[in-house]
């Protein structure tokens, strides 16, 4: 019996380690069609688990099909990891690369090994902001970080202008928790600043209890709401994340302690308008969202990089503007109830 058990753990631990390091060629038919006419595009995701970059994802795979072959890579939040991916790519020929960071700040290696190569880069959702500079073949695709953060703090300050009870404590200030996404990310540290301070500007005063990173993550948020409600409970007047996934983690805290049944109430609001999120704006759970717009980040992703794969401009046959960064940024969308049809659409 322990002579299989061994054997049986040998073989979970082989079978992990073919299955870690293997993770290539998702797109397969990559390398056998190399001398096709398709041009074969080389993707890295930061992480395939996370919920807003899944969306992404099934956009730039839906976009490729019949016009480019994809070899796609989950990177799995380690950029050591994402070098070596992009080197494997490089090797296998790839016309050009679609490369979401895991590091923020890892995209002078990445802008090397493309140079060296002499290969056209599209980052996307990760701002590789200055390093852009160092490149002249290289763009990005995302959107503008702050408009996020501005259109939240106007969710906040409209759904708290038009509910007066919320203020529990009647002291005219908001007392808040903040979800923080990934520090160093520019869409978290955007979304913290920015979302702030509209709500102050609005005139309205702001008291923080907590704020802490969640880093992007559902389990992480429930983990620090749990424990926020713990220390603080009802003193707590509203919750603000940077992204719907973790928002979705303290509303499922929220109702492990009795809210959103009968009159106990916390409003919530996050970013993206995945669908998990609008069917909780749906209920009424939650206040509202802001459409990240994952489908045409993930299609301006693929036209940029199958341009570029053919040697044509960056931005041939398509409609979107670069800015003098040389990025396009796809617009934001404050959803509520009243349009959560434009979100539904852009998740379709
Ligand atoms: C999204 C997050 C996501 C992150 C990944 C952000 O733009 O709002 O949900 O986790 O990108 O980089
Ligand atoms: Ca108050």
């Amino acid at each position: 019996m322990k002579k299989f058990l061994v054997i049986l753990t040998v073989f979970a631990l082989l079978f992990t380690v073919v299955a870690c390091s293997g993770g290539q060629e998702t797109g397969g038919e990559g390398s056998e069609n190399a001398g096709g006419d398709k041009p074969t595009i080389g993707v890295t995701i930061y992480k395939f688990d996370d919920n807003f970059m899944s969306f992404v994802r099934r956009a730039v795979e839906s976009n490729a099909e019949g016009k480019a072959d994809l070899i796609l890579n989950d990177s799995q939040n380690d950029q050591a990891k994402q070098n070596e991916q992009v080197d494997m790519m490089i090797s296998k020929g790839v016309k050009s690369l679609a490369i979401n960071l895991v590091d923020p700040q890892a995209a002078p290696s990445i802008i090397e090994k493309a140079k060296a190569a002499d290969l056209p880069v599209i980052f996307f959702n990760k701002d590789p902001e200055s390093a852009m500079g160092t490149y002249d073949k290289a763009w990005y695709v995302g959107t503008a970080p702050e408009e996020s953060g501005q259109m939240q703090g106007q969710l906040v300050v409209d759904s708290w202008k038009a509910n007066p009870d919320w203020d529990k404590n009647g002291d005219g200030k908001i007392q808040y928790v903040l979800l923080k996404g990934e520090p160093g990310h520019p869409d978290a540290e955007a979304r913290t600043e920015h979302s702030i301070k509209k709500i102050k500007e609005a005139g309205i005063e702001m008291e923080e209890l907590e704020l802490q990173t969640a880093m992007w993550d559902s389990v992480k948020g429930k983990e620090l709401m749990d424990a926020w409600l713990s220390k603080h409970g009802d003193k707590i007047e509203y919750v603000i994340a940077n992204n719907d996934a973790m928002a979705l983690g303290a509303i499922s805290s929220l109702q492990a302690e009795g809210y959103f049944e009968g009159d106990k109430f916390m409003p919530v609001v996050g970013v993206d308008a995945i669908p998990d999120a609008l069917s909780q704006i749906e209920k009424g759970v939650m206040v509202g969202s802001v459409l990240n717009d994952a489908a045409n980040q993930g299609k301006a992703t693929v036209e940029l990089a199958l341009n570029v794969a053919q040697g044509k401009d960056v931005l041939e046959g398509t409609s979107w503007k670069l800015d003098d960064n040389k990025s396009v940024r796809v617009p934001y969308v404050i959803i509520t109830l009243d349009n959560i049809a434009e979100a539904q659409a852009a998740y379709e």
